[in-house]
């Protein structure tokens, strides 16, 4: 059957079965930065985020039921060829090293960030608790997500002028 989806504001047909799952239409439509780990809603890695505000594990839904909503995986994150605060963060902050989990964790602490500018630690690691690191021990994680929302709660001069 063929399908739209609205991937990062771009609108792509797909045919796919019933079955298909979204993280694989995601996949099909050449937007690889979102990854498959457990394809069973364990490990976090296939995260996108939702009509801008809900962070869903992509192997947890049908692509069909996807349509009509905004999609926004990793490749919707940098605006004008600049990074987000949080790809940024995640760079200053060695917050990756495989970075097989980075897009899925930077589309939770997205999320995150939008209802909660300011968290705590504690909050950050809750709020990230369903994205597994095999690398990092989620110290550098932490901390990224901490400049991102240092980064995020600037001025907008300010952060122009960094
Ligand atoms: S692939 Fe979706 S949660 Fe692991
Ligand atoms: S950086 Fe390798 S799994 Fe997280």
């Amino acid at each position: 059957m063929e399908i739209t989806l609205k991937i990062n504001g771009v609108e792509k047909k797909l045919n796919v079965e019933p079955r298909t799952l979204l993280v694989h239409a995601i996949r099909d439509a050449g937007l690889t930065g979102t990854h498959i780990g457990c394809d069973s809603s364990s490990c976090g890695v296939c995260t996108v985020v939702l009509d801008g505000k809900t962070a869903v594990k992509s192997c947890t839904m049908f692509a069909v039921m996807a349509e009509g909503h905004e999609i926004t995986t990793i490749e919707g994150m940098a605006q004008g060829g600049k990074l987000h605060p949080l790809q940024q963060a995640f760079y200053d902050q060695h917050g990756l090293q495989c970075g097989y989990c980075t897009p899925g964790m930077i589309m939770s602490a997205h999320v995150l960030l939008q209802h909660n500018p300011n968290p705590t630690e504690e909050e950050i690691r809750f709020g990230l608790s369903g994205n597994l690191c095999r690398c990092t021990g989620y110290q550098n994680i932490v901390k990224a997500v901490q400049q991102a929302a240092q980064m995020l709660q600037q001025p907008a001069g300010a952060a122009a002028d960094d």
